[in-house]
């Protein structure tokens, strides 16, 4: 039996402290370990999360200043971990092969070369460089055939990096700064997680190929939670951490609106205005919502409209309050970057069919193979790229950000096109076109969809930056 929604609390997970710091770098550690933790209230869910915790801690750091991060593995299966949305240089991409082999396994010490995976024993250090604009990134397992029930069993936390740029405007701040980590997930009786692994332990039973979709809503990792606030403007990170879902976010009753000021890869050049936000796996959105309409003891709840208005969470009206944000309408020193001419195009087409003796999604008619580069890319040179779906795809390019050109066949975007992304949610039969550019860092990179059950089932390839 499920509880009642708009019960618990919001809960902010807590920001990572690093063990010390010097004139250019963060070092941090995180454990992966398991826990037994209260998610539905009165029974005890077990979780695998960095720092036993779902949602894992949050990084807060500075652009320009390196993140780095010892991460223990303390649990008996491999993982291995990605920063999405990171600038990262190869070796601390998380590729899918290079594995941090549980600690209490047979082996020894060191690094083992295996499968074409750099492997490590125990833990492994992952270097950060943040030298990117300001953004809300996120951080995740990425293990070959088992992201997707690795994420949901709560190995998942926010990375926020801030700069001068985003910190002299005027935008609400502290704690009227609130991530909205969104995810859904089926419990069984006991509380624990339901996840329905295949038999053979490789992706998901053969009726879960779309993907796993749960019953219940988290928000931080608290179910359909309801959050006070004071009669003014907040900014929400929001992020769609689901294996799976879709959401169209919106109120259930006037006047609140989503000023969106940012998007995957940090500040649009000016706000857009939503009544709803499509938002899909992995994308991000950063918007401010202007509470000051409403009145003490008033209710606004986010419902889900791709659900039939289904609950989300609740804000509830405390008090009038003083507010001396603004929302700036020049954001950020952003723009649009005109489509070039006469530059690289691929084509990625992301399909259910067969490969092989392989039976679910493929990209370009291919099972992800890491032996395989798809493409090898010139750095520091715009490309344009074309994604091709049967079904909806939200997909995902590592190491850049990139800007869409294009969406079924007009340059006209979707209103949710805007800014850096760095992943796009393609709709069924659609042709979506990005231009990307990559530099900096030489090596094997991810395009993949974050349907994660699809990732998991092969929808994935690697490109090699040259
Ligand atoms: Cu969010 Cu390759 O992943
Ligand atoms: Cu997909």
């Amino acid at each position: 039996k499920l509880p009642a929604p708009f019960q618990v609390p919001l809960p902010i997970p807590p920001a990572k402290k690093p063990l010390r710091s010097d004139a250019k770098t963060d070092y941090y550690q995180v454990v992966q370990r398991k826990a037994s933790v209260e998610i539905l209230p009165g029974l005890k869910t077990g979780i695998i999360g960095y720092d036993g915790l779902l949602p894992g801690p949050t990084f807060d750091v500075h652009s320009g200043r390196t993140s780095v991060i010892e991460q223990v593995n303390q649990l008996d299966v491999p993982t291995v971990v990605h920063l999405h949305g990171g600038h990262t240089p190869a070796p601390s991409d998380g590729w899918p092969l290079d594995m941090i082999m549980p600690a209490n396994g047979e082996h020894g010490g060191g690094h083992h070369m295996m499968g074409g995976g750099n492997m490590t024993m125990g833990k492994r250090t992952y270097t950060y460089p943040n030298a990117q604009r300001a953004a809300t990134l996120w951080y995740h397992d990425h293990t070959m055939d088992y992201t997707a029930p690795r994420v949901y069993h709560g190995l998942f936390g926010l990375h926020i990096i801030r700069d001068a740029e985003e910190e002299n405007l005027p935008l609400p701040k502290g704690d009227r700064e609130i991530p909205l980590v969104i995810a859904d997930r089926a419990f069984d009786e006991d509380g624990s997680f339901l996840y329905p692994l295949a038999k053979d332990g490789h992706g998901v039973e053969q009726k879960y190929m779309e993907g796993v979709i749960g019953d219940v809503t988290l928000v931080n990792g608290a179910p359909w939670p309801v959050h006070e606030v004071d009669a003014v403007r907040y900014r929400f990170r929001i992020l769609n951490a689901a294996n799976a879902r879709r959401y169209e976010l919106g109120f259930d009753k006037g006047p609140a609106k989503f000023v969106q000021i940012g998007s995957d890869g940090g500040l649009l050049d000016k706000p857009v205005e939503h009544t709803t936000l499509v938002i899909a796996p992995a994308e991000r959105f950063d918007v401010i919502v202007d509470f000051s309409q409403y009145r003490p003891g008033d209710e606004v709840t986010v419902v889900n409209k791709l659900d039939g208005n289904a609950n989300v969470l609740r804000f509830r009206i405390a008090r009038k309050a003083a507010d001396d944000t603004s929302i700036p309408a020049t954001l950020s020193s952003y723009a649009v970057t005109p489509r070039p001419t006469g530059v690289v195009r691929r084509e990625w087409r992301f399909r259910r069919g067969d490969a092989g003796d392989h039976r679910g999604w493929t990209i370009n008619g291919k099972a992800f193979d890491p032996q395989v580069m798809q493409a090898q890319v010139k750095l520091d040179q715009y490309e344009i790229w074309t994604f091709v779906t049967d079904v909806h795809h939200p997909v995902h390019v590592h190491l850049a950000p990139f800007q869409v050109l294009s969406r079924g066949g007009k340059s006209k975007l979707s209103e949710y096109d805007h800014g850096w992304k760095d992943t796009v949610d393609i709709r069924p039969a659609e042709v979506v076109e990005v231009l990307v550019r990559f530099s900096a860092h030489r090596g094997k990179y991810l395009i993949h969809c974050h349907n994660l059950e699809h990732e998991d089932m092969a929808m994935m390839a690697g490109f090699e930056t040259i």
